[in-house]
């Protein structure tokens, strides 16, 4: 006889439960923690990234701060005038430049890493998110209060990775 058509047979009851049931999981899930997770969780802002060449991102990094810098380059803060590109330049086990920045003004924040993965998070933002070398993040960042802000490096990196904390000054 001819072979039954299996798009014409009846689903037995409790497969129909079960499919259901799934579809439903799958819908609440995604909606659920996935949509409203990402609208309302406050997690790491949406940048921009390119691929970079981590010698050249240092490079860049260098020229911006002695472009900007006030006398001694290590500690000494680079002040940019706002609005424009600032640099930070992760590495083992330190940030760099210390940035000054202005309240209320909106640059656009350039992070990479130049050696090895380093976690890049910035308080009081609630910023997290890895550096991996060979990626170049932008974001827009607006600095809503003055004071100085923590860079802290979120992901082991070594035996430094304890110390590997930075700032940013922000002036009124
Ligand atoms: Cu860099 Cu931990």
């Amino acid at each position: 006889y001819p072979p039954k058509d299996w798009r014409k047979e009846r689903i037995a009851p409790e497969e129909r439960v079960w499919l259901v049931l799934a579809t439903l999981f799958a819908i609440v899930f995604l909606s659920a923690f996935m949509g409203l997770w990402h609208l309302t969780g406050r997690q790491t802002t949406h940048g921009e990234a390119y691929r970079v060449d981590p010698g050249a991102y240092r490079e860049k990094v260098m020229a911006f701060a002695e472009r900007y810098q006030v006398g001694e380059l290590n500690g000494i803060p680079i002040v940019a005038p706002p609005p424009g590109d600032v640099y930070l330049m992760a590495q083992a086990f330190s940030w760099y430049p210390v940035l000054k920045l202005k309240k209320g003004e909106t640059y656009r924040l350039h992070v990479a890493s130049v050696d090895f993965p380093h976690g890049f998070s910035l308080y009081p933002h609630e910023w997290s998110l890895q550096l991996h070398p060979g990626y170049e993040w932008v974001y827009t960042f607006t600095p809503t209060q003055a004071g100085e802000y923590a860079l802290v490096c979120n992901d082991y990196c070594g035996l430094g990775h304890h110390t590997m904390v930075g700032r940013i000054l922000v002036e009124e």
